[in-house]
């Protein structure tokens, strides 16, 4: 697979087979990945790996607590309060475009709720990634975090595997530091969920837009 068919085929499911991915084939991922680039080599990133049983406990766990009502407060802020457009609207619009594919109508509060609750069941993939970091780290660090999540999620393509980047999981700090033995001193910042996609799910067919070059960069002293 060419990069460019890796980053082109790469998109957010939300709706994974239940088809299992062997530990074999993760390990390989993140053998290659663990590549990425950062800023002094630092290799800033922990990860932990869920399959089976220890996943379940956890999406068990954490369902239960979303049937009562519970929640935690998040590690940090996700987005910015005061979003400001270009981006806010970006982000409504991607939003909008889900629920409509998915048929939940814009004042539909509890169907929003379940969808996003689906988040803490990885969306069905039979494996989930923590993605964990120690609070020491500024935000340089969190630039490397990226681009070694990037790069399991370009080589989950090459495998035939499908992703879905997790912030959500940033809801449970508490729950997934004490499920993950995760000590003080480390944060979990996202989770990701991995397997093969859902065919047949609609919420998969769901194309995210990108802006016009024109809208982000400049290009200074080409002639052409
Ligand atoms: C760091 C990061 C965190 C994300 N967190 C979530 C999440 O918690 N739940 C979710 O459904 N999608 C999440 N996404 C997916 C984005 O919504 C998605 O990347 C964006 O809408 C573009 O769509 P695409 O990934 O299909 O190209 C996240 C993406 C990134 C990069």
């Amino acid at each position: 697979m060419q990069v460019e068919e890796a980053i082109r085929s790469r998109k957010s499911v939300r709706q994974f087979s239940s088809k299992p991915v062997d530990g074999q084939t993760v390990r390989d991922i993140l053998e290659i990945a663990k590549w990425a680039a950062s800023g002094g080599n630092l290799q800033p990133w922990k990860v932990k790996v869920l399959t089976g049983e220890p996943l379940s406990d956890l999406v068990r766990n954490v369902q239960g607590k979303l049937a009562k009502g519970q929640m935690e407060s998040p590690e940090y802020n996700v987005y910015p309060p005061e979003l400001k457009d270009p981006y806010r609207t970006r982000r409504r619009v991607v939003g909008q475009a889900l629920y409509d594919l998915i048929g939940v109508p814009r004042e539909d509060t509890p169907g929003k709720f379940r969808q996003l609750a689906k988040n803490f069941e990885f969306f069905g993939a039979p494996v989930g990634l923590f993605f964990v970091m120690d609070r020491q780290m500024e935000i340089g660090q969190y630039v490397d975090l990226g681009i070694f999540v990037q790069n399991i999620m370009l080589m989950a393509r090459e495998k035939g595997l499908h992703t879905c980047p997790q912030e959500a999981w940033a809801q449970w700090p508490k729950t997934t530091a004490e499920f993950l033995n995760v000590p003080d001193d480390e944060m979990v910042f996202c989770g990701m969920a991995l397997g093969y996609m859902d065919e047949e799910a609609i919420i998969n067919n769901l194309q995210s837009e990108r802006a016009y070059l024109e809208e982000f960069v400049e290009f200074h002293g080409f002639s052409d």
